[in-house]
């Protein structure tokens, strides 16, 4: 039996490396969702759009095509963006773009549908609240803003890309902020979700204690 399975949690928690992993171990599919608001953001930011201009950025997703790939590269109408949508610029504009209340609307449709199936690993900010309330298992991946902060620019650093810490936690702090104030389907803990705290977890450590969660909902 497969069944869906909820990562939510606060900005570099780690939720798309641990939700990756986790997929491969139990041969289930994931679902990136911060990737398909940064795609939106990435093409209205390079269309000149105000981040704010509901109706038209509702327009432009109306014509997006947004592909999240199994080997974990993103497309956006038929070009590869994997890299170009992890910039500081389109992590911001993916959390502006992600308050309107129309394009959660959107957003939220197209991963119920890839969800219907199930043996789906989803992670986002509203997966178990929102997006797949009936999720078997909900996860919610916490850790410090330093100890995340400090990962994302790691992981910067490893893919090439520039980074600067001081910026990087300045900006995921910013993000928390917003991201849990928002009025529509703010970040936070689903009531049935278990937290994890991962600050002084390794990876692996991290995917064999809710591995072993997920196995305790399957027996
Ligand atoms: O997970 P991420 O950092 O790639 O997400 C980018 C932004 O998208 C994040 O700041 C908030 C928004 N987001 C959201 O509102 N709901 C989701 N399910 C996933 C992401």
């Amino acid at each position: 039996m497969k069944i869906n399975i909820a990562i939510d949690g606060p900005s570099a928690a780690g939720k798309s490396t641990i939700a990756k992993l986790l997929a491969k171990k139990l041969n289930y599919s994931h679902l990136d969702t911060g990737a398909m608001y940064r795609c939106v953001a990435y093409k209205v930011l390079n269309m000149g759009i105000q981040i704010d201009d509901e109706p038209k950025i509702i327009d432009v997703i109306k014509n997006t095509d947004i592909e999240l790939r199994p080997d974990g590269t993103i497309y956006l109408d038929g070009q590869q963006v994997t890299n170009e949508i992890r910039t500081n610029e389109v992590s911001m504009g993916a959390s502006d773009v992600s308050k309107l209340e129309q394009v959660r609307k959107e957003l939220v449709h197209r991963q119920q549908e890839m969800a219907k199936s199930k043996g789906v690993i989803m992670d986002g900010r509203d997966i178990g609240t929102v997006v797949l309330k009936d999720a078997e298992v909900k996860i919610f991946l916490t850790a410090s803003a330093e100890a995340r902060a400090l990962r994302r620019h790691k992981e910067n650093l490893e893919k090439g890309l520039e980074s600067n810490l001081e910026e990087l936690t300045k900006e995921i702090e910013a993000r928390d902020y917003q991201d849990s104030h928002r009025e529509h389907s703010p970040l936070k803990k689903a009531d049935d979700g278990i937290e994890v705290d991962t600050s002084n977890l390794s990876i692996d450590e991290v995917v064999t204690k809710i591995d072993e969660i997920i196995q305790s909902k399957l027996v």
